[in-house]
């Protein structure tokens, strides 16, 4: 009797744009998980190629996560061949789907071109990249119909914690009129070590010494991780086509102890509150600021690498998602639920 797991398998070729740390997470887990998503979903998920700047992989007909991590210089984590060019790869390695994970820059280049190039191929996209979806929505978004291919942008926004997929498969019908959320781990980290007497400088490393904060946290402290992450939501649930540039984003750096500890003891949580809101006009007005929630305020809980978000909607009243531990592992989580969603069979 043939293998119920290796019966009825397709085998679906991806192709991993950036070889840094949420993709290897990623292929870890893939390779951990690769029988049991074989067996749920009917797919296997072989990697036909992949490029870091300063290495590169290519076979077309592919290979596992397994068999790829085997041929990785374990320890300084490079691949075995030369840096390909992002679009001569995503020409040359017969894939199915990108999976595009280069780091975020500002306007959203080159990672959006890397995404267009995909769809006029007819290649489906996944990407974690916030710049995208932040910068060149509605441009990607029509390309992506004009080509009939597919584009998950779930990792964008909070890692796994489902935002997207919660509105498409379990809120049908209803319209997104605002959104709240606390979305930044690092703001978070740094205002509670601030509530415990920190200085400032104090506080920022202790965010980095817990993992929470990188090695540059300005894109974090200064407002632009959490206006991307607006951006993306505006564009995405509510239509908005704007830019991170159009959402007013306020920075941390003038926070002091004294003013987080003043408003813990009027019972009040200082934070860095995200959001968006539908005016009567039909405009939406978004923006990153310092807010006091009182302690009794659904998102008063989400504190370090916690993350949540209500979504405001007509016919479901007000929805509320959170993940309690958002790091890597949870964004590499977001590749596989996207492909999942693309691809899964059963
Ligand atoms: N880390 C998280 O928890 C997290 C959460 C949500 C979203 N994200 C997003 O996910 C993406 C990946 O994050 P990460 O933490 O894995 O970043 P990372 O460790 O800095 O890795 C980025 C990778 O992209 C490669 N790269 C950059 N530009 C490239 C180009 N033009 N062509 C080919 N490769 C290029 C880099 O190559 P070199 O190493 O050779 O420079 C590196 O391999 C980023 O956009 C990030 O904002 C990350």
């Amino acid at each position: 009797m043939a293998n119920p797991v290796t019966q009825d398998v397709r085998e679906v070729r991806v192709c991993l744009l950036g070889f840094g740390t949420v993709v290897r997470r990623f292929l870890t887990m893939l390779k951990d998980a690769d029988e049991r998503i074989a067996r749920q979903s009917g797919v296997r998920f072989l990697i036909s190629g992949t490029t870091s700047r300063h290495g590169g992989f290519l076979d077309p007909s592919g290979m596992t996560a397994g068999e790829l991590l085997g041929i990785v210089h374990v320890g300084c984590d490079e691949l075995p061949g030369p840096a390909v060019p992002a679009e001569e790869l995503i020409s040359t390695c017969a894939a199915d789907v990108i999976v595009e994970a280069t780091v975020l820059q500002p306007g959203g280049e080159p990672a959006s071109t890397h995404i267009n190039t995909a769809f006029t191929q007819g290649l489906d996209v996944v990407t974690v990249n916030k710049g995208p979806v932040a910068w060149q929505f509605d441009r990607l978004r029509r390309s992506a119909e004009r080509n009939g291919c597919r584009w998950r942008y779930e990792g964008t926004v909070a890692d796994g914690m489902p935002v997207f997929d919660l509105f498409e498969s379990c809120l049908r019908s209803c319209e997104i009129k605002g959104f709240s959320g606390i979305l930044n781990a690092t703001t978070n980290s740094i205002l509670e070590a601030l509530g415990e007497g920190r200085s400032f400088d104090d506080a920022v490393a202790a965010a980095q010494e817990e993992g929470v904060a990188e090695a540059d946290p300005t894109h974090d402290i200064d407002g632009l991780d959490a206006a991307c992450k607006v951006a993306c939501l505006a564009n995405a649930l509510m239509g908005a086509d704007i830019t991170p540039d159009d959402v007013p984003a306020e920075s941390i750096r003038g926070v002091t102890a004294e003013r987080v500890m003043a408003a813990r003891e009027s019972g009040r949580r200082l934070c860095v509150l995200c959001s968006g809101e539908r005016s009567d006009e039909g405009d939406v007005h978004t923006s990153v600021r310092l807010a006091e929630l009182p302690l009794g305020h659904p998102l008063a809980g989400i504190h370090g690498p916690a993350l949540g978000l209500i979504l405001h909607t007509d016919l479901m009243g007000d929805v509320l998602t959170a993940e309690l531990d958002g790091r890597v592992q949870q964004t590499a989580y977001a590749i596989l639920a996207d492909l999942l969603t693309l691809y899964s069979r059963r």
